[in-house]
């Protein structure tokens, strides 16, 4: 696949290519103005799709797909979001993710779900397909201030937690990506990190229904460097929430810390919202660049969802970094 450095990719090109590869897969292209014209609201519509509306695993074709987000920017392309990734188990170099990560073998493979749960469970590759799909377009804002609109294939994680049926003591949500330092030749390069990449949510933000266990994108199963075959997808968060290749997943009363966490406590807190009104302490978090886009657009709180979201953060001061 052809690898495209973001630095120099023109927005045409950029377009082109979105079109190419719309047009290959066979879409007929909404009218983004017509799409903006809906507003925030399309979000909430997008996200309340219920399981008796949403379309069993695989259905969700291409045709179906529309080009832009809620806000009206358009997808980002196959090719960025799949050739300009995070994921340090394999490499920190972005750009190198995809290549050291081909071929990765993500089947089978086990999710374990457990801890203050009444109906502990282990999930296959089966039983993550029988959950029925829907397409959610999200934007992606990474903490390092650059930014994607990905269109995601997957189900609510509320969908999954109400089979195993948590506890009332249950908190917190606790994630774990697999551990495989002979597969992934990240772990050798970067000792220091506290391997597993764990991470968390409160039981409320796991429930709330824009939360997304993504199993595929652009309408296809996910790639290994997106984070095959299950991930976690929090689109009002900075992205290393949103946790790739997930082995386990347990309802617990503490707080978990988090790969990030650990790392660097005074730079990456447990909510982690996006919020342009608090910078990093190492950058500023008012502005982020689009891959794909010249120059900088203005983040937003809550990456946009706010309406969906701030209630969620009801009396905590939102001028802290948390
Ligand atoms: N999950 C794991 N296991 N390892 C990682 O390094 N990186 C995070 C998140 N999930 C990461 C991860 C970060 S920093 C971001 S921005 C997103 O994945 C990137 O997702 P993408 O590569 O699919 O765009």
């Amino acid at each position: 696949m052809k690898k495209i450095k973001s630095s120099e990719i023109t927005p045409e090109d950029i377009y082109l290519s979105r079109r190419d590869f719309l047009k290959s897969l066979g879409i007929v292209s909404a009218s983004a103005a017509v799409l903006a014209a809906c507003g925030p609201a399309a979000t909430s519509a997008t996200s309340q799709v219920s399981a008796a509306e949403a379309e069993p695993i695989d259905s969700v074709t291409p045709a179906a797909m529309a080009d832009t987000d809620e806000l009206g920017d358009p997808l980002n392309s196959f090719e960025d979001i799949t050739n300009y990734n995070n994921y340090y188990e394999f490499t920190t170099d972005k750009q190198r993710v995809a290549k050291l990560s081909e071929g990765y073998k993500t089947s089978p493979w086990e999710v374990q779900v457990g801890g203050l749960v009444n109906n502990p469970k282990t999930f296959s590759l089966d039983d993550l397909r029988n959950f029925e799909t829907e397409e959610r377009i999200y934007r992606m804002r990474c903490v390092e201030a650059w930014s994607m609109v990905i269109p995601w294939k997957g189900f609510p994680l509320s969908k999954l937690l109400a089979e195993v049926e948590p506890k009332s003591e249950a908190k917190y949500v606790r994630f774990e990506t697999i551990y495989d330092p002979e597969g992934m030749p990240g772990f050798k390069k970067n000792p220091w990190y506290q391997w597993p990449y764990i991470e968390g949510l409160s039981v409320d933000e796991a429930m709330h229904d824009l939360t997304l266990m993504a199993t595929g994108l652009y309408g296809k199963d996910l790639l290994p460097q997106n984070g095959a075959p299950v991930r976690l997808v929090v689109p009002w968060k900075y992205g290393f929430k949103s946790i790739k290749s997930i082995v386990k997943i347990d309802l617990v009363t503490e707080q978990p810390t988090s790969l990030w966490m650990a790392a660097a406590p005074n730079e990456y807190g447990f909510y982690a919202n996006v919020n342009p009104n608090v910078n990093h302490p190492r950058w500023s978090q008012a502005s982020e660049r689009r891959i794909g886009e010249l120059g900088r657009r203005g983040s937003i709180m809550f990456n946009g969802y706010e309406d969906e979201v701030a209630h969620l953060y009801d009396g905590m001061d939102l001028s802290v970094n948390y």
